[in-house]
C-alpha cells in the first residue's frame, strides 16, 4: 500500500441550510472570503500539503465548483485582448492540471460519511485526506500539511482537533484522548454530537482528516447516526484499536464558515492578514469602534 498522501476528497454535497438564502442557488463552498471561494482555499491548502489528485463529491446545483476549476475561454480571450497577461498567468497558475481533478456525485445528501464513501473507487487502497471547505484555518503552516507531517511519523488515522467550550461540543465529533503529549493525542473513543455532560472530553474534530482506506469498509454499512445522517465519526469509531489513531492539536485559528458569524470572522481575519488589504481594513475598523464612524444599517436589512 502507498503511504504518501496523494489524494484528497472534498465533500461538497451538503445543502448549506445554515447559510440560506445565500445557498439557495449557489453552493456554500462558493461563498467568497475576500476574493476567493471557500473551496479554492481548501484546494490550495491541499496542494500545499503535497496533494496531487483532487476528488470532489458534488451534488445537484454544484456546477459552479466544476466551472471554477475549469478553463473559461471567454474570460481568457477577453483578458488576452485587453493585454492582461499578468491576470491570465495568475489564473492559469492555480488551475489544476488536466486529469488532476475528478468529480463524483452524491445523489442524496445522506451525510458526510456517505459523501466520503461515494469517493471509494476514486481513492482506492491508499491513505487519503478529507477537507471540509467550510472549515477554514488561518495558520503559519497549512493545517493539512501539519496533519500529513504528523501522519508520516505515527501512521494510521490522524484528525485535526481543537479545544471547544463544553457547552458547544454537541456541534462536533468529540474524541476520548488516551496517551497525550499535548500536541498529539491517541484517540481511544470518538462520538458524534454528544450532549455536553456526556462528552468524553472537549477535544473536537474539525474538517481536516488523514484516513486509512479501511474506513470505506465501515462506511459501506450506511448506518445512520446522529441527526439521521451517515456519520463519518461512527465509521472512525469502528477503527479504534485496529491501528494507530491520533488527534492533532493543529497550530492556527479555525473558522466555521458554514455559520454566518464564523464566516464574517473569517472574512475579517483573512483580510486583516493580507498585505494589500490589512492596513486599510484595520483603520476602517478602528474608526468604527472608536466611535468616529457609526455602523449603518442598509435599508431593509434584518
Ligand atoms: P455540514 O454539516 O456543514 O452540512 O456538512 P451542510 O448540509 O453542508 O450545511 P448545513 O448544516 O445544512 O448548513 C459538512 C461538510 O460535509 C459536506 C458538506 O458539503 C460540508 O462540506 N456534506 C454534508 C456532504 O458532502 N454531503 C452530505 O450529505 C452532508
Amino acid at each position: 500500500m502507498k503511504s504518501r498522501i496523494r489524494k484528497a476528497v472534498f465533500p461538497v454535497g451538503g445543502l448549506g441550510t445554515r447559510f440560506l438564502p445565500a445557498t439557495k442557488a449557489m453552493p456554500k463552498e462558493m461563498l467568497t472570503v475576500v476574493d476567493k471561494p471557500l473551496i479554492h482555499y481548501a484546494v490550495e491548502e491541499a496542494a500545499a500539503a503535497g496533494i496531487e489528485e483532487f476528488i470532489f463529491v458534488t451534488g445537484r446545483g454544484k456546477q459552479a465548483i466544476e466551472d471554477h476549476f475549469d478553463f473559461s475561454f471567454e474570460l481568457e480571450d477577453n483578458l488576452k485582448a485587453k493585454g492582461r497577461k499578468d491576470m491570465l498567468d495568475a489564473m492559469r497558475a492555480w488551475l489544476p492540471r488536466p486529469g488532476q481533478v475528478a468529480y463524483t456525485r452524491q445523489q442524496e445528501p445522506l451525510g458526510l460519511g456517505h459523501a466520503v464513501w461515494c469517493a471509494r473507487h476514486l481513492v482506492g487502497d491508499e491513505p487519503f485526506a478529507v477537507l471540509l471547505a467550510d472549515d477554514m484555518v488561518l495558520s503559519d503552516s497549512p493545517c493539512l500539511k501539519q496533519l500529513v507531517d504528523a501522519q508520516a511519523k505515527v501512521g494510521g488515522n490522524v484528525v485535526a482537533v481543537m479545544d471547544v467550550p463544553r457547552d458547544q461540543v454537541s456541534r462536533y465529533g468529540v474524541i476520548a484522548p488516551g496517551k497525550d503529549d499535548g500536541r498529539l493525542a491517541e484517540v481511544t473513543g470518538i462520538v458524534e454530537k454528544p450532549a455536553p455532560e456526556k462528552a468524553p472530553s472537549t477535544l473536537c474534530v474539525i474538517g481536516r482528516y488523514v484516513l486509512m482506506p479501511e474506513v470505506f469498509d465501515h462506511l459501506a454499512a450506511h448506518r445512520k447516526g446522529a441527526g439521521g445522517e451517515v456519520q463519518l465519526t461512527d465509521a472512525l469509531a469502528k477503527m479504534i484499536g485496529h491501528g494507530p489513531f491520533h488527534g492533532l492539536r493543529f497550530e492556527g485559528e479555525r473558522f466555521d464558515c458554514g455559520d454566518k458569524l464564523g464566516f464574517l470572522q473569517a472574512t475579517l481575519a483573512f483580510a486583516l492578514a493580507r498585505e494589500d488589504l490589512g492596513a486599510g481594513l484595520e483603520s476602517y475598523l478602528r474608526g468604527m469602534f472608536e466611535g468616529r464612524r457609526k455602523p449603518k444599517r442598509p435599508g431593509g436589512a434584518r
